[in-house]
């Protein structure tokens, strides 16, 4: 996508919402389906409390299904229940044959509803189930799998200027009768809808904590590179472990050394140096983040900041680090205050009790994107 503004998505065919008997094959539009898919999008909002939403569950209307069976995707289509019986011997259930992404929809200052960057989030998916060797989702299903169920729910988008999204969960997991240990003979591709407010508590930009304990994220091999759902059950204990110590989140040293900073347990890490530069910790076992991508480039760009990727050794470099953050879909930039590593609490900006300017730049322009508010010169937002 290049030029201003943001991308439509106009090159996957639109499905009429509500008309799933309508088969899905090249699309013709009967006058009395557009209308529908024109009321979908034009729903009066549900009746939350948006400001005040937290990052949990809400069950919307509908969501999209798809199978592949056979080597084959079946067209996919929008499906009422939440619920997804599987059969007992589904790989999803004893091998974690899953994988998933996380992306955004806001609504746009001019009332679009933006996507972040979905191609790269399907492009992702597409390296992790190769990965875990799972069918790739098409690019063609995958975009219009989210369009639909965005469009189907508009309803439920957070008004622009609430502070809250509607998260967009694609997922895939491997289905059908099977026994040892191999591929799953069917997978079902599916994406759910969820408004949500902040993920850490406090809300907006606020200062998080993070602990570094003795459990590792990912192998040097492994999967760390990769949303494997397998990376989260891992991780569940390091997060329960690093509340017990009073930050939010775990942060995850180098998996051979643990010398190496990592990355947060579902957010990348940027920090600026005080020598000016901004660093992010290069590791073949780290997942590789949109939005850390992304602010990166804003940093180089539209700060015209010094941008450097490499392996960064936590304890020889800590004092050298002004502004430390956190940064992903769900976390989007979290200033983080304290870290604690080996019984010791390091502080960052101000003390640890305060907000860096540069954190706060980048969280202001890539929110601003975001948002529809500030141009997009690279044409990362798509309406849908
Ligand atoms: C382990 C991990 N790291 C980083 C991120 C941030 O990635 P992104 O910016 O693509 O959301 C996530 C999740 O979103 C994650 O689960």
């Amino acid at each position: 996508m290049s030029g201003h503004g943001h991308g439509r998505l106009l090159q996957y065919p639109k499905v009429p919402i509500g008309f799933a008997g309508h088969g899905l094959g090249p699309l013709v539009f009967l006058n009395h389906e557009l209308a529908a898919v024109e009321n979908e999008m034009n729903a009066p909002k549900k009746d939350l409390d948006w400001g005040n939403l937290g990052f949990s569950y809400i069950e919307t209307e509908l969501r999209f299904s798809a199978r592949w069976r056979d080597g084959v995707w079946s067209e996919g289509e929008l499906v009422a229940s939440a619920e997804m019986p599987v059969h007992e011997g589904s790989t999803v259930l004893h091998y974690a044959q899953s994988c998933f992404e996380g992306l955004k929809a806001q609504t746009a200052v001019n009332g679009d509803i933006l996507l972040f960057r979905p191609d790269l989030n399907c492009a992702r998916m597409g390296r992790t189930t190769q990965r875990l060797l799972m069918p790739q989702v098409p690019e063609a299903l995958f975009m219009r799998g989210i369009q639909e169920t965005v469009r189907a729910n508009a309803a439920w988008v957070p008004p622009y200027g609430s502070g809250a999204s509607l998260y967009i969960r694609p997922f895939l997991v491997g289905v059908g009768e099977n026994l040892g240990l191999r591929p799953a003979p069917e997978f079902e591709f599916r994406v759910f809808v969820s408004p949500v407010g902040p993920y850490y508590k406090g809300g907006g930009l606020s200062l998080i904590d993070l602990a570094v304990v003795d459990l590792d994220r990912a192998a040097p091999k492994g999967l760390g590179a990769f949303k494997a759902g397998a990376n989260y059950a891992g991780g569940l204990m390091a997060t329960q472990m690093a509340k017990e110590l009073g930050a939010q989140e775990a942060l995850y040293l180098d998996p051979a050394e643990h010398r190496f900073l990592e990355e947060a347990g579902s957010a990348n890490i940027v920090l600026k140096m005080k020598d000016g530069t901004i660093v992010t910790p290069e590791s073949e076992s780290i997942l590789p983040s949109v939005t850390r991508r992304s602010v990166m480039t804003l940093a180089a760009d539209v700060l015209g900041m010094k941008t450097v990727a490499r392996p960064v050794e936590f304890l020889k470099e800590v004092a050298d680090i002004e502004e430390f953050a956190a940064c992903g879909t769900a976390a989007v930039i979290s200033p983080v205050g304290r870290v604690r590593s080996e019984d010791t609490w390091h502080r960052f900006y101000g003390n640890g009790e305060a907000i860096g300017p540069v954190t706060q730049q980048l969280y202001d322009l890539l929110t601003a994107i975001q948002k529809g508010e500030r141009e997009d010169p690279y044409g990362w937002t798509h309406a849908v």
